[in-house]
């Protein structure tokens, strides 16, 4: 099977492309490095013996996109590109909206045109908004109380995708809803290494290590949580790559949702001991006001992708630390 993945050089597009590589998936790679290194593409390589071809294209370059999509003759995509910064899209909402949800309508009707009936959808457990409980079914409803833009954009692209399959038999859907993507590759070569500046927890962790930035700050330590500090679903990035392996090979037609996470929360002071364990180091952090937006604790029920896609986590926040280190470790090498 032939696989075209969009912003397939980002972080958790390439740790996807690797477990597909070595499952003998036929992998190419779209993305307009807005956000990652075309440098990744050796890292890949390394890693799976396969350079996946790659198309420098951005999903708003309609007659671009139309060549790749007449040269690939894919049978699926796996849709990862899209903007993720949720304060920048609270600043700049019509970005978001035109690069997530323009860019997707433009992907869709490509896949149309040229008979690509598959596709995996990176979502995110956003959609959910404010459920008023910290553990989340895909049964829920979702966009409601959704606090940013990012999210929305997520959770419009769903709805799109529900609509077409609706519209289109033959459409097989998948919708994967991650949680916390956490970690890197074993292999040191591929990890989370935004362009931008970063809003989440662990790469903002990983600058404070390498004295990129001063000192974390921890957004509030007052929640109803056992230490105060906010809760999440901490994912390994090569457990969520292998999910995507377990989707594709699980595709139906219409629309499949599953969350992918742990089914455990951890919280931010958990995760910084875990990180100076792992490293042998302090982390410089202070505890400062609450984040808007921000829940005490959200995590996932990862029942259903068990059951119908065989796949849950196999590594912990340990192994994810332990990685993060060694990656950190191979990029300061490669400066
Ligand atoms: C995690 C915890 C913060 C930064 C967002 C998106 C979601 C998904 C994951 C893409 C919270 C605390 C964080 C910091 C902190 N992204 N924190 N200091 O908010 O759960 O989810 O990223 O799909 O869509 O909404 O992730 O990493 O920002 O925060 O204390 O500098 O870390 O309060 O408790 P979040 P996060």
């Amino acid at each position: 099977m032939k696989i075209l993945l969009t912003g397939g050089t980002g972080y958790i597009g390439s740790h996807t492309a690797v477990e597909l590589i070595r499952q003998g998936y036929d992998v190419e790679i779209l993305d307009n490095l807005f956000n990652s290194k075309i440098t990744v593409l050796d890292d890949i390589e390394k890693i799976t013996g396969v350079k996946p071809k790659f198309y420098k294209v951005d999903l708003l370059d309609v007659p671009a996109m139309k060549k790749v999509f007449e040269e690939g003759k894919y049978d699926a995509v796996m849709h990862f590109a899209g903007l993720k910064a949720v304060g920048e899209s609270v600043e700049k909402p019509l970005k978001y909206y035109e690069n997530n949800v323009g860019g997707t309508i433009n992907l869709l009707k490509c896949m149309k045109k040229y008979g690509v009936d598959k596709i995996v959808f990176s979502s995110s457990a956003t959609v959910y908004g404010d459920q008023g409980t910290a553990e989340l079914t895909e049964d829920m409803q979702t966009g409601v109380g959704i606090t940013n833009p990012y999210g929305e954009t997520k959770h419009i692209i769903e709805e799109m995708l529900i609509d077409v399959a609706e519209a289109e038999p033959k459409f097989e859907v998948t919708i994967l809803r991650y949680f916390n993507p956490v970690g890197a590759h074993e292999s040191g070569l591929i990890g989370e290494d935004p362009n931008d500046i970063p809003n989440n927890l662990m790469p903002i962790i990983m600058k404070v290590s390498t004295g990129e930035i001063k000192e974390l700050c921890v957004y509030g330590d007052d929640y109803d949580t056992p230490d105060g500090t906010g809760m999440r679903d901490y994912i390994h990035v090569v457990d969520l790559a292998k999910g995507h392996v377990a989707a594709i090979e699980k595709m139906k037609p219409g629309v499949s949702i599953y969350n992918l996470g742990t089914g455990k929360a951890t919280s931010v002071f958990e995760m910084v001991a875990a990180f100076e364990k792992a490293s042998g180091e302090k982390l410089a952090y202070k505890v400062v006001g609450r984040r808007a937006g921000d829940l005490p604790k959200i995590f996932a029920n990862p029942k259903k992708a068990k059951e119908e896609l065989g796949w849950e986590t196999e590594l912990t926040i340990e192994d994810a630390m332990n990685d993060t280190i060694n990656y950190l470790k191979h990029d300061a090498e490669r400066q």
